[in-house]
């Protein structure tokens, strides 16, 4: 159905595989397009409960965004493609109701480390090396990269890797917060999987609005605690709210329905 990515549904985690090996996985037009497409499934299908973004082969999970589609482009097709991927995809990952995390198997540079950084969370393999490499090509990071470096791993640590272009490897990445876990490379997809499938089991309206309010705080967002709030509170109207307490009262599991 893709032509550049591979997805497949499994146990309601949507395995989403850029699929340009040759080409490192670079995200070119097609790549940014049909991620926008399939997003929107993750978005609307009810059967997809959550995401997973990673990359085919062995060497990278995205090396970054396509640089032979730089060429052509002036001052406002310059932005103009950081718009268009920020809105197809990038801001479409973060503000998706639902958890899609990053399993970093390889090179995540340039638009590939944003990739990661758009998801909820990143577990990587030990060989993942992570960078932002723009400035090597007179060019800054531009599908968010300079604002959520800096939300996850502070202003000075950006500040260097953006200005040397320096790649940092999964353990430093750790060290950083930059991602959660580093793992064997074969075991990269099934430890992404096992964390989701204890998020299934959660009430999904109430991870939905985690997911907003710690957006909130990480983007600064003065109306952080009111959203926070406010949720809460509608938390109160939902059927899965009553149905967690009363669980929890009758010593039994929840089963939460999204309701
Ligand atoms: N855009 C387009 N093509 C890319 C690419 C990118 N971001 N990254 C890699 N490729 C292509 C290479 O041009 C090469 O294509 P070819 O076989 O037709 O020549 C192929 O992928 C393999 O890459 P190669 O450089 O030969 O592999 P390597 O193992 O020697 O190096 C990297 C791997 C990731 C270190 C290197 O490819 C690289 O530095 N890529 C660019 C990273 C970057 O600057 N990203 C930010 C873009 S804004």
């Amino acid at each position: 159905m893709y032509h550049t990515l591979l997805t497949e549904l499994e146990n309601g985690t949507l395995i989403i595989t850029i699929n340009r090996p040759d080409k490192m996985n670079a995200l070119n037009r097609d790549v940014i397009a049909e991620l926008g497409a399939v997003l929107n499934d993750v978005y609307h299908k009810d059967e997809i409960k959550s995401a997973i973004i990673t990359g085919a082969g062995e060497k990278a999970f995205v090396a970054g965004a396509d640089i032979t589609e730089f060429l052509a482009l002036g001052k406002e097709g310059g932005s103009a493609l950081a718009r268009k991927g920020c809105e197809l995809v990038f801001d479409k990952i973060e503000n998706c109701p639902k958890p899609v995390i990053a399993a970093v198997n390889g090179f995540s540079l340039g638009g590939g480390c944003e990739l990661a950084m758009a998801c909820h969370f990143r577990i990587a393999s030990v060989n993942a090396k992570f960078g932002q490499p723009e400035v090597n090509l007179g060019l800054i990071p531009g599908y968010g990269g300079t604002q959520r470096m800096t939300q996850l791993i502070g202003k000075g640590k950006a500040m260097e890797l953006m200005m040397t272009a320096d790649m940092t490897g999964a353990d430093e990445a750790k060290s950083l917060g930059l991602v959660n876990y580093v793992v064997p490379a074969e075991e990269l997809l099934q430890k992404a999987k096992d964390i989701l499938q204890k998020i299934h089991l959660k009430a999904p309206l109430a991870i939905e609005s985690i997911i907003a309010c710690v957006n909130d705080a990480a983007r600064c967002n003065p109306h952080g605690f009111d959203n926070e709030t406010e949720r809460f509170g509608a938390c109160f109207a939902t059927e899965d709210m009553k149905e967690g307490t009363a669980a929890f009262l009758e010593k039994r599991k929840a089963m939460f329905k999204g309701k």
